[in-house]
Order: C-alpha cells, then sequence, then structure tokens
C-alpha cells in the first residue's frame, strides 16, 4: 500500500478546527462548575459527581476529555484524576494566580466574535464606537476581573523581565502606564524598582480601580493616576519610562499618539511598547491573527511586523529594537523598546 493509512487526512485540519470549539466548551462548563476546585487528589468520576451533584457517567466523559487535553492527570489504573500543572495554578478559584473568570470572558467574547463573520465579509462591521460613558465603564469592569487576571497571571512578569533588561533600569524615576487598566503591571515594577514613582492613566472609571489597588498594596506615596482620553488629553510630561501594552490598537491617530509619548519623555527616556502585529510567517500567524480578527474588521490598529518600530524612527525615537513572539494574554505580542535622544 503507498498511503501510510496513520498519516493525518488533508482534512483533519478543517477536523481539528471544528474540534477546537468543543473543546473550549468543555473548559468552559468546567470553570463554571468548578470542577477543578475538587480535582486536587485523585479523585474518581463517580465520587466527583456526587459532591457537584452531576450525572456520573457524563463527568467521567468530561474528565477523560479534560485529561485528554492535558489539563487533568489520570491515576495508574485510568480511573481517577486530578489537576495537571495549568489547572493547579491558573484554574482553581482559591490559587493566586486564578485566570477562570478571565478564560470565562475570552471565551465568550470570542463567540460572539465569531457571529457577524459573514456579514462583515458580505457588509462590513460598524468601525468600533468611539469612546463614551459605556466603553469606559465596560473598561473598568475588566479591570476589576479579566484584565486584573491576566496581568497578575501573565503580563506582569513579562513587564518585569523587559524593564529588568533596560540599560536604564537603575536610572528611572519617573514612570507612565499608559492605558494600564487595573495599574497591576506599574505595581509590580515600583515593587521591583524602589526609586521608581508613577502614574497610571486611563479612562477616568478604568483609573479608579488602579487607584484602589495602588492603595490596597501601600503605594499611594509613590503611584497616582489621571484619568481621561488617550486621543485628547493630556498624558503628562517628565518621564523616564513609558509602559504601553495592548492599547495602541484602540488610538484613532497613532502617529500623534507616539509623538505626543515622545514629548511626554525626558532626554534618555525610553519608550516600551508592547502589541500584537501581523506576522509574516505562517505559523506565528495562525497564533496572532484570530484574536484580532473582529478589532481588525472594526477599523482598529493591528500594525504589520516592524511597521510600529519604523514609525518610532520616523519621528525620532533611537535604539529601536523589537523582540517578536513574547508570550502575552490570549495571543504573542512584540516588545518594541525605543529611546528619546
Ligand atoms: C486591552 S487593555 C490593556 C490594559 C493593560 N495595558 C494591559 O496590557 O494589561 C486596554 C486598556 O486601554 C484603555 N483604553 C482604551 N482606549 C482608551 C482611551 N481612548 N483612553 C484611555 N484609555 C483607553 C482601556 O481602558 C484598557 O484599560
Amino acid at each position: 500500500m503507498s498511503t501510510d493509512l496513520t498519516t493525518p487526512h488533508p482534512l483533519q485540519a478543517c477536523w481539528d478546527l471544528q474540534l477546537a470549539g468543543l473543546a473550549a466548551d468543555a473548559l468552559r462548563v468546567a470553570l463554571t462548575i468548578d470542577l477543578f476546585e475538587h480535582l486536587e487528589q485523585f479523585t474518581a468520576p463517580a465520587q466527583l459527581a456526587n459532591v457537584l451533584d452531576l450525572e456520573p457517567f457524563n463527568t467521567g466523559y468530561l474528565l477523560e476529555m479534560l485529561w485528554a487535553q492535558g489539563l487533568l492527570e489520570r491515576d495508574e489504573q485510568g480511573s481517577r484524576y486530578r489537576n495537571g500543572e495549568t489547572a493547579k495554578r491558573y484554574l482553581r478559584r482559591s490559587a493566586d494566580d486564578y485566570c477562570g473568570d478571565a478564560l470565562l470572558f475570552r471565551h465568550q467574547v470570542l463567540r460572539l466574535a465569531g457571529q457577524p463573520l459573514e456579514q462583515a465579509l458580505r457588509n462590513g462591521l460598524p468601525p468600533a464606537a468611539a469612546p463614551g460613558p459605556e466603553m469606559a465603564q465596560r473598561w473598568a469592569e475588566a479591570a476589576r476581573v479579566q484584565i486584573a487576571q491576566e496581568q497578575l497571571a501573565v503580563t506582569v512578569d513579562v513587564a518585569c523581565a523587559l524593564i529588568e533588561h533596560l540599560p536604564q533600569a537603575p536610572r528611572l524615576q519617573r514612570m507612565l502606564d499608559l492605558g494600564g487598566g487595573p495599574g497591576l503591571v506599574a505595581i509590580a515594577l515600583a515593587r521591583q524598582l524602589p526609586d521608581l514613582h508613577g502614574t497610571v492613566f486611563d479612562f477616568a472609571e478604568t483609573a479608579a480601580v488602579a487607584q484602589e489597588n495602588i492603595a490596597r498594596a501601600g503605594l499611594e506615596k509613590r503611584l497616582g493616576i489621571i484619568g481621561g482620553d488617550l486621543d485628547r488629553d493630556d498624558v503628562g510630561s517628565g518621564y523616564d519610562l513609558i509602559w504601553c501594552s495592548s492599547v495602541f490598537h484602540f488610538a484613532h491617530d497613532l502617529d500623534g499618539l507616539l509623538r505626543r509619548l515622545h514629548a511626554a519623555l525626558n532626554p534618555g527616556g525610553v519608550l516600551v511598547c508592547c502589541h500584537a502585529e501581523v506576522p509574516d510567517d505562517q505559523q506565528s500567524a495562525a497564533r496572532v491573527l484570530p484574536y484580532y480578527l473582529h478589532m481588525r474588521m472594526q477599523g482598529r490598529h493591528v500594525l504589520p511586523a516592524g511597521e510600529l518600530a519604523e514609525r518610532l524612527r520616523g519621528i525620532g525615537f533611537v535604539e529601536v529594537q523589537q523582540q517578536d513572539g513574547l508570550r502575552y494574554p490570549v495571543a504573542p505580542i512584540t516588545a518594541v523598546i525605543a529611546s528619546k535622544v
């Protein structure tokens, strides 16, 4: 026989895409019923079903599927399950790095984003709404729960590692976290660099969430907030560091904003931007493009690979460097680091 029958059929690529939706539903249900909270020890399906008041056979099938997806471990007899490393750290509600609410939020938003695809193709999507009180309120709610969980579990580590390696790190005194959401990155950087003072800029409603977190961290003397619209309002000045992550997508005049950030930096100051770009290679593009499809169809910016670095050089930034494929919430990003002379 010339065909190796164990080689996946070419259609398997399409079936895998469809099956991913079902696996996502299994994760959604498991999070909704707090299943991972009850799997610290090896547990039989019937035992778990009893505790959570579930149907025992179907509980077994769901556990087996979550095991197959790599979220659970199974004992040698293949009859009892417990949390794998990812579930232990991020999916138990009692875990410090719990991300269940963020994952449920993402699930819902991604499903909703898929629904109007045909309409988007035929007629286009209405452009993203201009910032208003309703949008600001939605961002504030996201900052309280979903963005906060993702900052703690993912973003803070990336930010601390990037800033630690800056040659300017020992001299950084004033920082702006532009569009900083709940402010947990600013808080982590302030803890990492004892001389650092800073400001979290965001819509007033979201900046208020950051202020609560700053107070809870006991950092009111070193960190403050500015509430405003980054398209229109003054972001302050005299900064040695501007941290800006997953925010440029929402700016209406990106070049204008970049020029204002250049002006807001002190001489020798550094801008660190973390944003998704559209990768040139297929493998990286497959991880980035699904997440940003809806946003791009609404007219939000997701720049082609390398373009942010070019634009920054064009407006006078120097020593512009970039690092691609950094781990980040939902999809990898590119860090672009640029200095002011
Ligand atoms: C995707 S979140 C990123 C939050 C944070 N920088 C991070 O990476 O975790 C985008 C943030 O930008 C803020 N934002 C979006 N448009 C804005 C605008 N026009 N003015 C001020 N903040 C804005 C949102 O409120 C939100 O906190």
